[in-house]
């Protein structure tokens, strides 16, 4: 057995995206700064609306998959294949624009806080140009799992174990055997998890303060930080501080990743093809009422 060590801090940036959504950026802030085979992740949060009523208005995306989580809010999504999904809290939204989709994250609250994440997942090369699909998981849907010390885990996507449970989350099928853990740990207490070898993982703190790796020598991370792990079969993370925390980890993709916004493909020609077909109402495969490029 052998414990993850904190390898590299990426401290969030304030950035913005859509029609002006105040975000913190962790992975991707900038190209090469991603985790194969994440790409991004963003936490939007506030209690003023000016930080988040603008929304995410129609736009494309092509070659990779979006998961959005929310912990507080009300959202609406809409696609170009007729999808119109409610994201409230607790609810994730799994969307994999494949070949291409176009789609709206609309705030659906004037008032009151809006939280969660969104995730950028790469697709394999075999997969960038399957067509697009989409899943809506209600809150109710994801196994909440009570440890004995009082720390919670929501099981999003991917294998949970613990002691003598074994609990799947209900995204399955993935490429990537994405997993997806949204923990809460009280202070003082530690959480450990099984992450297989050839995965690259991180953990993401969103409230608190933690400690990663070897007791004898952990590493702290503080709030708004994504924490990349090294080499190991597992990953312990003690609570300074009553803590919040994603971990993320999943097989590596090793394919080169050429990205141009929204559209992440692997070479130079696929991203021209992208825009061209963007430019030229081929981007997507089937074309909704409600929507047009
Ligand atoms: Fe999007």
């Amino acid at each position: 057995m052998s414990t993850r060590d904190v390898a590299q801090i990426i401290q969030s940036i304030n950035t913005s995206d859509g029609a002006g959504v105040k975000l913190l950026r962790s992975i991707g802030q900038r190209q090469h700064v991603r985790l194969d085979p994440f790409l991004m992740l963003d936490e939007f949060g506030s209690f003023d609306a000016n930080d988040y009523i603008a929304g995410f208005p129609p736009h494309p995306h092509r070659g990779f998959e979006t998961v959005t989580y929310m912990l507080e809010g009300h959202m609406l999504h809409e696609d170009h294949m007729g999808n119109k999904g409610h994201l409230r809290g607790g609810d994730v939204q799994w969307m994999t624009a494949a070949h291409g989709i176009i789609h709206s994250e609309m705030p659906q609250q004037q008032s009151g806080r809006m939280h969660g994440f969104q995730l950028w997942i790469n697709l394999p090369a075999r997969e960038k140009m399957k067509p697009a699909s989409y899943r809506d998981i209600p809150a109710a849907k994801i196994p909440l799992v009570s440890l004995n010390n009082g720390a919670t885990a929501k099981i999003i996507a991917g294998l949970f174990v613990n002691n003598q449970q074994h609990i799947q989350g209900p995204v399955q099928g993935l490429a990537t055997q994405a997993l997806y853990i949204d923990v809460t740990l009280p202070k003082g207490e530690t959480f450990t998890q099984p992450i297989p070898h050839a995965h690259n993982a991180f953990v993401y703190l969103y409230e608190g303060e933690v400690s990663i790796g070897e007791p004898s020598s952990p590493t702290k991370v503080s709030t708004h930080c994504a924490a990349l792990l090294g080499q190991g079969d597992h990953v312990t993370v003690g609570a300074n501080d009553n803590a919040r925390f994603l971990l993320l980890a999943a097989q590596p993709l090793n394919e080169p990743v050429v990205q141009y916004g929204p559209f992440v493909m692997n070479t130079r020609e696929e991203i021209d093809q992208a825009i061209l077909d963007y430019q030229t109402g081929k981007l997507v495969q089937a074309k909704a009422q409600a929507f047009s490029e």
